[in-house]
């Protein structure tokens, strides 16, 4: 893994937190805890990649961002590289960047598909992929847990949600990774774009298909679906499944890597968790705190408004981050320690408001089966090799990390 590099809060101005490297070059702690103190609302000039912005550090502007839908708008794009555009084709008819009584609606329509019962047969086979996965991992010894285990567990959730045919997932996989991360600093804003055109063009097939025969997935609900009496658009079915599919997998994947090298890297906390010290249930929320994979997420002013005491004039773009608030001192004790005691937990890794993780019940179940699984399976997490971190502004994790997993 390239070693980042300690970045002092004196050097902010030279960092570009919409350049996808920065994250992988800098270690940003220092500037995070800086802004926090000193400068909460803090603004990115303008650069070659777009307009500057706004970016909010803390865990109380955080929240007041995420539920003002009266001066922000998330149809203009909901992270930095649709931001920096001012436009995402998809505002208006995706979930996530759509606002007002539409959004409402469209996510009510979707929330059936979470519902707990309809959870059930996708929790089970959920548990019966993480057990076979960990313990093929534990019987090799030593795995890359991110491209061997983690890579096929929340894809093959969502895809069971989706009912996507078990040939076509390693395509989906490749190209969803593609969407919005990557694994090279090669990686253009083009590969990005094909690789959701392709996404997209998959889900057209599958809605068309599902539209004519009997099914009860995701897909075929939309497809079915009406608000206000009407059914959905092709593109609006089609934009839902994606970002079910784009929002579901490397969120969780994130979560459940970060999940494992924190217990290699905290020998303590993961033994406390292995003896039943720690509940499984204060366990997974520290662990979506600490890991806190949708680092940004942001919004662009509607109207003239006013952010943690600072000015923002109406057409600005507001960037909340995650990675700092969940760090926030003034809501967390010793926030940068690592306690999988932590009770309460009032992290922002899911966002806040009407915006709130849709996935979120189901991301608890998938990090829920990893850490049981693992309780029941393995006794030590040790590193064996370097990790490697995801090209990403928005999302943050590592898309390699070797370990051995020594079994009980
Ligand atoms: C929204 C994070 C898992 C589907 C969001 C938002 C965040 C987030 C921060 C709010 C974005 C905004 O306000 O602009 C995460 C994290 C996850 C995770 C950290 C895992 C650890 C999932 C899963 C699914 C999912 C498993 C679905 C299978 C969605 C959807 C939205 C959303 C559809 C849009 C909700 C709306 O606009 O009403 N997620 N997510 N997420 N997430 Fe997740």
């Amino acid at each position: 893994m390239t070693t980042r590099t300690l970045v002092a809060p004196e050097d902010i101005d030279r960092i570009d937190l919409a350049d996808p490297s920065t994250f992988v070059e800098h270690d940003l702690t220092e500037v995070w805890r800086h802004l926090r103190q000193h400068d909460p609302v803090h603004w990115q000039p303008e650069s070659a990649r777009g307009p500057g912005f706004w970016v909010v550090t803390k865990h109380a502007d955080f929240n007041a961002v995420c539920r003002d839908t009266t001066n922000f708008t998330s149809e203009r794009g909901n992270v930095l590289d649709t931001l920096l555009q001012q436009a995402d084709s998809a505002g208006g008819r995706m979930l996530v960047v759509t606002d007002g009584p539409r959004h409402v609606k469209l996510r009510k329509l979707l929330l059936k598909a979470f519902a707990p019962r309809a959870l059930h047969v996708v929790t089970e086979r959920l548990k019966a992929v993480t057990r076979r996965l960990v313990g093929e991992a534990v019987e090799r010894g030593e795995t890359d847990f991110a491209k061997e285990v983690a890579a096929h567990i929340p894809l093959a959730t969502i895809c069971d949600l989706l009912a996507v045919p078990e040939e076509d997932r390693m395509d989906i996989l490749a190209l969803t990774k593609q969407t919005i991360s990557s694994e090279s600093a090669d990686h253009t804003a083009m590969d990005g774009w094909m690789a959701k055109n392709q996404l997209l063009l998959y889900f057209a097939d599958l809605a068309r298909h599902r539209k004519d025969t009997p099914h009860a997935d995701v897909v075929a609900m939309l497809a079915g679906g009406e608000i206000d009496g009407l059914p959905l658009s092709e593109d609006e079915i089609i934009l839902n499944c994606y970002n079910l599919i784009l929002g579901g997998d490397e969120t969780s994947r994130l979560s459940m890597i970060g999940a494992v090298e924190a217990f290699a890297t905290h020998p303590g906390q993961w033994r406390a968790l292995r003896d039943g010290e720690v509940t499984v249930r204060t366990a997974v929320e520290e662990v979506l705190r600490w890991t806190s994979p949708t680092q940004h997420f942001g919004r662009t002013a509607t109207h003239d408004t006013v952010v943690g005491g600072q000015a923002v004039a109406a057409g600005e773009i507001v960037t909340v981050w995650s990675v700092s608030a969940n760090r926030d001192e003034s809501v967390f004790e010793l926030p940068y320690t690592f306690d999988l005691a932590r009770s309460p937990n009032n992290h922002v890794a899911f966002g806040y408001g009407p915006h709130f993780c849709l996935g979120a019940y189901l991301a608890r179940i998938e990090v829920t089966t990893l850490l049981e699984t693992l309780r029941e399976l393995v006794s030590t997490v040790e590193l064996r090799g370097p990790a490697e971190r995801i090209y990403s502004t928005s999302l943050t994790g590592l898309s390699s990390l070797p370990v051995a997993l020594v079994p009980t």
